[in-house]
């Protein structure tokens, strides 16, 4: 029996593509591995305790409990939707997880691998309490990045011990911390030296998380700080302290392991006792915890190692590293779905962007693209042909006699997708079944079978019947990566997709009564993609503005460079409803502008006249366009209406 997880999401805000990078490429693995008549146990939940969710839970007003059930409710919507499905997705904050975690600290206690010790902690002389991990920022002494208490998030990315933080200030009302001292409790990590070494060469997974930790383990290990100060969380026995939510979270996927073998009938110390195959899922920010803190835990408390650890590569949002704050960000609910896009889209953009381990950028011109021309017009268009012709001129079709070439192809694509699960390579996968879809386009488009039909209907039919043969290779070898489509596809054929299994793609379809097929996918539209861009880019002009005051300093106003120019050319965007390109004399040269008037004005009527303009407005792209300016305009309901000087002016004079 196989174990796969996936990180536990802190269930503290709303889910995002960060999420779904590693969420979807395991769900992706899940369906191939059972489809190859694997038995798999498929967990996550939602990790409930520690800094993240008190903090936040102060910042809502709500109490813990109350916004790690908010959240926990949203994330199941979420998965649900994107066809996430976990045997079972549980919460931290359950008293089976608290038994589970007790059981590992005691074990821990009584092998001998926990004692403590008097440190110095960051304590707030103004809110006059200790600050655990959120509670505190300052400086990584690592290497000098603005740091949260317990990681290095913005810079080498190291966990950091309590008292370890540089110019620790307080997270709620910014005083300086000062240091007092408290026992706390520590794990013997040192003690683990060497096996930590033996496992991480023996261990399988990818390169880019293992090759982090050897350096880590080969480097300096020191003891770890397991207790913290907070009531919320899992008691540490017998003191007035909780376990570090780092302690208890990966203890997560035992309990949630135990929880889907009550579901299913089955024996989670196989898993977990007897040595069964356990593989994590993980991000890259997470694989110090997985590869040493988790494994020695494991180690000293007798439970068994993980097989596998599997980390994505990190989150790209227009070409820019991922962050919420900062506004890179793709909400799940609010931008995607929310905008009415396929999920399977979104599957397979993740899927087949990269290679799982190198970094993911998302981009909503590429989203496009990606959707309409290779979902869309390969894999969709020969699925669509083939079903079509042969419900129209055959209804009834028996697949007895297939081309060999195209069987040949069929194992040779089976082939490949096989090798490429084993290495976690999903993009080598998905991208094996979109070859086959092209191959068969082609296949199709020089049998003609539409003059076939004509001349020679027995031709016809073998031609047909082979390409049958292979839609129906197509529906299983993408089923995993876009269940949604396919679920509604394979009923054309009458397969079912919790039967569909590898082999299958290549015993012959046989007696086949078609049905009407649907079309499989709907085209993604310009000004959708034209939206959301525009939505994400306000979203980062936002957040770069920070926390506006409401009254501005002339010394700010002076900041912007606002000046009269002069529309020399303008030409509407291709493809675009709403946005113009305008060539702009500034007065020193002449800019390119991207302007949202297109619904409002023509080219014609607009050349020669002045208009306002923001010179110094960080340069965008609106559809790949490049934009270096703002034009201003009067808002009327949303409406652009352009101002004009009263005067003639030269083109370049200043406004103030
Ligand atoms: O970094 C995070 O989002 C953590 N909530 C991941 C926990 S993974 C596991 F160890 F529980
Ligand atoms: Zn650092």
């Amino acid at each position: 029996m196989k174990l796969v997880t996936c990180g536990l999401p802190y269930a503290n805000g709303k889910a995002h593509i960060g999420h779904l990078r590693t969420y979807i490429p395991a769900d992706v693995y899940v369906r191939y591995l059972r489809m190859m008549d694997e038995e798999v146990i498929f967990v996550c939940g939602s990790d409930c305790h520690g800094t993240p969710i008190v903090v936040n839970a102060e910042a809502e007003g709500i109490s813990p409990r109350e916004l790690v059930n908010k959240y926990h409710k949203h994330f199941e919507e979420m998965l649900k939707a994107i066809n996430i499905e976990f045997d079972y997705f549980g919460k931290t904050d359950s008293e089976e997880h608290h038994t589970r975690t007790k059981d590992i600290v005691e074990r821990l206690v009584k092998n001998g691998y926990v004692y403590p010790k008097e440190i110095e902690l960051a304590y707030c002389p103004v809110c006059k309490r200790f600050l655990p991990d959120r509670y505190v920022e300052g400086i990584c002494p690592y290497c000098g990045s603005h740091a949260r208490g317990d990681e290095c998030d913005q810079g080498c990315g190291r966990h950091l011990e309590p008292g370890e933080i540089l110019k620790p200030k307080c997270k709620i009302c910014g005083s300086n911390a000062i240091y007092r001292k408290q026992k706390h409790y520590f794990f013997r990590l040192t003690d683990f030296k060497e096996f930590l070494l033996d496992f991480l060469e023996d261990v399988d997974g990818t390169e880019n998380a293992l090759n982090y930790a050897r350096q880590w383990v080969k480097g300096e290990l020191r003891d770890w700080c397991i207790t913290r100060n907070l009531e919320w969380g899992v008691k540490f026995p017998g003191e007035d302290l909780v376990v570090y939510v780092w302690v208890d979270a990966p203890i997560g996927y035992i309990t949630f392991t135990e929880k889907a073998c009550e579901k299913l009938g089955k024996d989670w110390k196989e898993i977990w006792m007897d040595g069964g195959e356990i593989i994590h899922f993980i991000g890259l920010d997470i694989v110090y915890h997985h590869c040493i803190f988790w494994p020695a835990m494991l180690k000293g408390s007798g439970y068994s190692l993980p097989d596998g650890i599997v980390a994505s590569g990190m989150v790209k949002v227009e070409g820019k590293t991922f962050s919420k704050s900062r506004g890179y960000v793709v909400w799940v609910e609010e931008d995607y779905l929310n905008s009415g896009f396929s999920t399977d889209f979104l599957r397979y953009y993740i899927v087949n962007y990269t290679s799982h381990q190198k970094d993911l950028n998302f981009s909503w011109e590429l989203f496009k693209e990606k959707a309409n021309n290779e979902l869309i017009a390969t894999f969709g268009n020969f699925l669509y042909r083939v079903f079509h012709f042969a419900w129209k001129n055959f209804g009834e079709i028996n697949v007895s006699d297939v081309d060999s070439a195209l069987l040949e192809k069929i194992s040779e694509t089976k082939k490949k997708i096989e090798k490429s699960i084993r290495e976690w390579e999903f993009k080598m996968a998905s991208d094996a079944f979109m070859e086959l879809a092209a191959f068969g386009n082609n296949y199709f488009q020089s049998a003609k079978p539409w003059e076939l039909i004509k001349t020679d209907k027995e031709e016809c039919e073998r031609i047909i019947s082979s390409c049958l043969q292979l839609a129906k290779a197509l529906l299983i070898f993408a089923y995993p990566v876009i269940p949604k489509t396919i679920s509604k596809m394979v009923e054309v054929i009458d397969l079912k997709t919790d039967e569909l299994n590898l082999e299958d793609a290549l015993k012959l379809a046989g007696k086949i009564n078609l049905r009407k097929p649907e079309v499989p996918f709907e085209k993604i539209d310009d000004d959708k993609i034209e939206k959301m861009e525009k939505l994400m880019i306000e979203r980062i002009r936002k957040a770069e503005g920070g926390e506006m005051e409401t009254e501005i300093s002339l010394e700010d106003f002076k900041k912007l460079d606002l000046r009269i120019g002069k529309i020399i050319k303008a030409e509407r965007v291709k493809k675009s409803k709403k946005l113009m390109k305008l060539e702009i004399d500034v007065g020193d040269e002449v800019r390119q502008i991207v302007a949202g008037i297109s619904e409002d004005y023509s080219p014609e009527e607009i050349e020669g006249k002045l208009v306002p303009v923001l010179v110094n407005m960080k340069p965008a792209k609106l559809m790949g366009v490049e934009s270096r300016g703002m034009i201003l305009a009067a808002d009327v309901d949303g409406k652009p209406v352009l101002l004009h000087p009263d005067k003639d002016v030269p083109a370049g004079a200043g406004i103030r």
